[in-house]
This record gives structure tokens, sequence and C-alpha cells, in this order.
């Protein structure tokens, strides 16, 4: 992502992780804090006992999350935006066709809880805010001649955002 729009993504995206991300939900934001709640852990562990999970001829992934190890933060996040959304896909096909009433009750906590994930951290605010960059309309001179007089500031935060994530992803690999 090297295009100027590209620039301003990846400093949105940034701001986004900072503004939002780095908020009272998350006190404990290193990675050692485990998010799944015990009530969470148990609806799993029902779908283990009657959907056959622990079978080993399930082998592979469907998601590789090791891939995403040492990649920047806005790639992961993109990433796992897109990944939530097939969860929910898979729980509504799932859903659809469910008999057990313990199984479909445990199928709905999970995806309720993959909503309430997705509404705190990946909501669509970040993609309306994306939209409104593609709109401005580059060819209009007011607009040319305001954002020369942004240049260095947009130049400045996205480099020092860049930087400081490129630094973090290559420490933590
Ligand atoms: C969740 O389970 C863990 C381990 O089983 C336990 O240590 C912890 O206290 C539980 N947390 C809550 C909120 O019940
Ligand atoms: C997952 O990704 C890692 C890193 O790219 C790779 O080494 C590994 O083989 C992948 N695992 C699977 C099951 O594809
Ligand atoms: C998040 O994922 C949804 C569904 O795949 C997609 O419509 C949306 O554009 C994504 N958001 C961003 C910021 O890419
Ligand atoms: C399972 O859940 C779905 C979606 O909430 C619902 O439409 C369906 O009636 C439920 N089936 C049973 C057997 O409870």
């Amino acid at each position: 992502m090297d295009s100027p729009l590209g620039l301003l993504v990846v400093g949105i995206l940034g701001l986004y992780f900072v503004c939002v991300q780095g908020c009272p939900l998350s006190p404990n934001p290193a990675g050692t804090q485990d998010f799944v709640p015990n009530k969470t852990i148990e609806d799993i562990k029902t779908l283990i006992a009657h959907l056959n999970l622990a079978d080993n001829k399930l082998v592979g992934t469907v998601f590789n999350m090791t891939a995403l190890d040492g990649k920047l933060e806005h790639e992961q996040w993109l990433f796992l935006n897109a990944t939530l959304d097939v969860y929910l896909n898979i729980f509504s096909n799932m859903l659809n066709e469910e008999r057990l009433e313990e199984v479909n009750q445990s199928l709905q906590n999970l995806r309720n809880k993959m909503q309430e994930l997705k509404r705190h951290y990946y909501s669509d605010r970040i993609k309306t805010k994306i939209q409104k960059l593609a709109a401005i309309e580059t060819t209009d001179a007011v607009v040319q001649k305001k954002a020369l007089n942004e240049f260095q500031e947009v130049f400045q935060r996205a480099s020092k955002l860049g930087a400081s994530l490129h630094q973090r992803a290559c420490t933590q690999s």
C-alpha cells in the first residue's frame, strides 16, 4: 500500500486502533488476557460432544491463524474482519439445519459472542470513513489545494504510524 489512498487507509486504521481498540474495553491489550469467557468455553465443549468435533478425520485448518503472526496489525485486522463474517455465515447455515435444542442454543451463543465482538472492534464505521475517502473529488481545484496544505501533516502521521507498526511487527516475529 504505497498509493496516497493506501497511506490514508493505513493512517485511519491506525487511528482506529488507537482510538477504539485502546479504550477501556480492552484494559489489557498485551495479549496475556484470556478473552474467551468461561461460558463460551462451555458452549464449545457442548458442540465438541454433540457434533463429533474431535474426529481425527478433521485434519488441517479453515483459517490458518499462524499465518497472521508477524503481519502488520492493520493487515491482521482486515483479515480477521473478513474471517468473522465467514463465521457468521457458517452459524446461519448451521442454525438453519440444527434440530437439537442444546446444540442450537450453543451455536446461537457463539454467534452472539461473535456479533458482539464485531460490533465492538470491527464495526463498519471505519468502512464508511474509507468510502468517504474514495469519494473525495480529486479533480476539484479547491480539494487539490486543501489537500496540498494538509500534505505534511498526513505524510508525517502515516509515516510515523507505518514505522511504528512495522517495527512492532518485526520485534514480535
Ligand atoms: C474461568 O475458569 C478458570 C479455569 O477453569 C477459572 O480459574 C476462573 O476463575 C473462571 N472465571 C470465572 C469468571 O468464572
Ligand atoms: C499456516 O501458516 C504457516 C505460516 O505461513 C505455515 O508455516 C503453515 O504450514 C500453515 N499451516 C497450515 C495447516 O496450512
Ligand atoms: C469487513 O468485512 C465485511 C464483510 O466481509 C466487509 O463488507 C467490510 O468491508 C470489511 N471492512 C473493512 C474495513 O474492510
Ligand atoms: C434453531 O435456531 C434457529 C435460529 O435461531 C431457529 O430458527 C430454529 O427454529 C431453531 N431450531 C430448534 C429446533 O430450536
